[in-house]
C-alpha cells in the first residue's frame, strides 16, 4: 500500500431539520451579528424564510445578503466583505450551492483578516492561521463544497477562474438537509450530480495521496450516484432519492479533497470561464473523452473502479463508459459543448482554452501527463 495522509476537518451533520439544528445551536453560543448568505432564487423558497424567521424571533442580530451571483464573482465577494467588516460578523451561515459557499468561503478570508483585497490570497496554502467560524448547508448535491478545502472564483476582468485553496478555508461544519433540494430542477439536479460523478471517478484515479479510504468513498458515492441520480431528476420531491445523492456528493468532496482531481475539471474550468456554462454541464461533456484519453495509458484505474462499483470481476472501463453514457441520456444532459451552447471554437481560442486548462491546478494529479495538443484534441472532440 502507499503511504498516505487522509483528512477531513468539516463535522458533517444530516439531517431532516437543518432550522431546528441550527437554532438549537445558536442558543448554546451567543453569538453577537451572524452573517447569512445565499442567492436571490433561495431567498424566496419558503424553508429559507422559516430559517430566517426564527432567527429573527431568537433575536440574533443577522446581516443578511441574499443576492450571490452564479459562481462566486470577485467583486460580490468584496462588496459582501465591506459589509461583513463594517458589521464586525462573527459567525457565516451559508445556504445555497457551490457559487454560495465558495463566496462564503472568501468573505471568510477577508472577514477575518479584515482586508476586502481578496485576490490577494489566492494561491494555494497560503493561509497561515484559522478563519471565522463557517457553517454552510448545501441545496444542491454535487459540489462538495460544503467539506472541500478549495474555493474557486470567476474574475470577471480576464474570463479566468481563480483558485483557492487551503485547510483554513473549509467550514468548520456540514449541514445536509435533503428536504431543502426537492425544489432544485430537473437541469440543475442532473448537472450537479455529474459534477458529483466527476469527483468521485476523478478522485479514485487521481495520483496524489490515493488511499483505501478515499478509494472507498469514490465507490460508495459512485454506487449512490448510478442508483439515485435518475429518480432525483424524474421524481424531485424523492426524499430517499435526494439524501443519497446529497450524502453521495459529500463523500465524493470529502474524497477529491484528499486526492485532487484531473483534466475533466482543468477542461470545465477553462470552458466555463469563457462562456459561463454551468461546472456540472460542463464535467459532463469532458467526462467520457477524458476517461477514454487517460485510458490510453491507465485503463487499469477505471478497470479497478468498475470491478468495485458494479460487483462484477468482469467490468471493465468500457462498462463504465456505456453506464456514464447511459446516464447522460436518462437525465437528459448535453452531451457536447455545442449543444451545451459554446459557440464555434477559432484556432486562437481553442488555443486559448487549451493553455488555460494545462494550468489549472486540477490537472496536476490527473493519472496521465498531458500537453497542449493532448488538451485541444480532447476539447475538439467533445465539440459536436
Ligand atoms: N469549492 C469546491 O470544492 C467546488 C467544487 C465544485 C464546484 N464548485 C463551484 O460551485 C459552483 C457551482 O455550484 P452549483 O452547481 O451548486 O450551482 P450554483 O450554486 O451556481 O446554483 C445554480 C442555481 O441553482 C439554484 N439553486 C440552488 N439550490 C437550489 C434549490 N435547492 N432549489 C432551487 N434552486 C436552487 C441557485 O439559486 C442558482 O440559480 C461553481 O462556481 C463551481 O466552480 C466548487
Ligand atoms: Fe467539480
Amino acid at each position: 500500500m502507499n503511504q498516505f495522509v487522509f483528512s477531513n476537518s468539516t463535522n458533517v451533520v444530516f439531517t431532516y431539520d437543518f432550522i431546528e439544528y441550527i437554532i438549537d445551536k445558536l442558543d448554546d453560543l451567543n453569538v453577537n451579528n451572524l452573517l447569512l448568505l445565499t442567492d436571490e432564487g433561495l431567498s424566496q423558497q419558503q424553508l429559507f424564510k422559516d430559517f430566517y424567521q426564527s432567527l429573527q424571533n431568537l433575536k440574533i442580530p443577522t446581516t443578511l445578503y441574499d443576492k450571490v451571483k452564479s459562481d462566486a464573482q470577485i467583486a460580490v465577494v468584496e462588496e459582501i466583505s465591506r459589509l461583513a467588516i463594517a458589521n464586525d460578523c462573527q459567525l457565516i451561515i451559508a445556504i445555497g450551492g457551490g457559487s454560495v459557499i465558495d463566496t462564503a468561503k472568501l468573505v471568510n478570508i477577508s472577514l477575518t483578516h479584515k482586508d476586502t483585497s481578496i485576490m490577494n490570497y489566492q494561491g494555494i496554502n497560503l493561509l497561515e492561521s484559522a478563519l471565522k467560524p463557517l457553517w454552510v448547508i448545501p441545496t444542491t448535491a454535487g459540489t462538495g463544497s460544503e467539506v472541500s478545502l478549495v474555493a474557486v472564483a470567476k474574475d470577471e476582468s480576464s474570463n479566468k477562474k481563480i483558485f483557492f485553496g487551503s485547510h483554513y478555508l473549509s467550514s468548520e461544519l456540514a449541514i445536509l438537509d435533503p428536504n431543502l433540494l426537492v425544489t432544485l430542477p430537473k437541469f440543475l439536479t442532473a448537472a450537479t450530480g455529474l459534477d458529483a460523478v466527476t469527483h468521485a471517478i476523478e478522485a479514485y484515479t487521481a495520483s496524489n495521496c490515493n488511499s483505501p479510504i478515499t478509494d472507498a468513498l469514490c465507490i460508495e458515492s459512485l454506487k449512490k450516484l448510478f442508483a439515485y441520480l435518475p429518480t432525483a431528476c424524474q421524481d424531485p420531491s424523492n426524499i430517499e432519492a435526494r439524501e443519497n445523492t446529497l450524502v453521495a456528493s459529500t463523500m465524493a468532496g470529502i474524497a477529491f479533497s484528499n486526492s485532487g482531481v484531473g483534466v475533466v475539471h482543468a477542461l470545465a474550468h477553462s470552458i466555463g470561464a469563457m462562456f459561463n456554462t454551468h461546472h456540472g454541464a460542463t464535467n459532463a461533456v469532458f467526462l467520457i473523452p477524458g476517461i477514454k484519453f487517460n485510458c490510453q495509458e491507465a485503463s487499469r484505474f477505471y478497470d479497478t473502479l468498475s470491478v468495485n462499483v458494479f460487483n462484477d470481476k468482469k467490468a471493465n472501463h468500457v462498462d463504465l463508459i456505456t453506464t456514464i453514457d447511459n446516464l447522460l441520456n436518462t437525465v437528459q444532459l448535453p452531451k457536447s459543448l455545442k449543444s451545451l451552447g459554446v459557440p464555434e471554437l477559432s484556432k486562437a481560442l481553442l488555443d486559448e482554452l487549451a493553455t488555460t486548462a494545462l494550468v489549472d491546478p486540477s490537472i496536476m494529479f490527473n493519472p496521465v501527463e498531458l500537453n497542449l495538443d493532448d488538451l485541444k484534441q480532447i476539447i475538439l472532440t467533445a465539440y459536436n
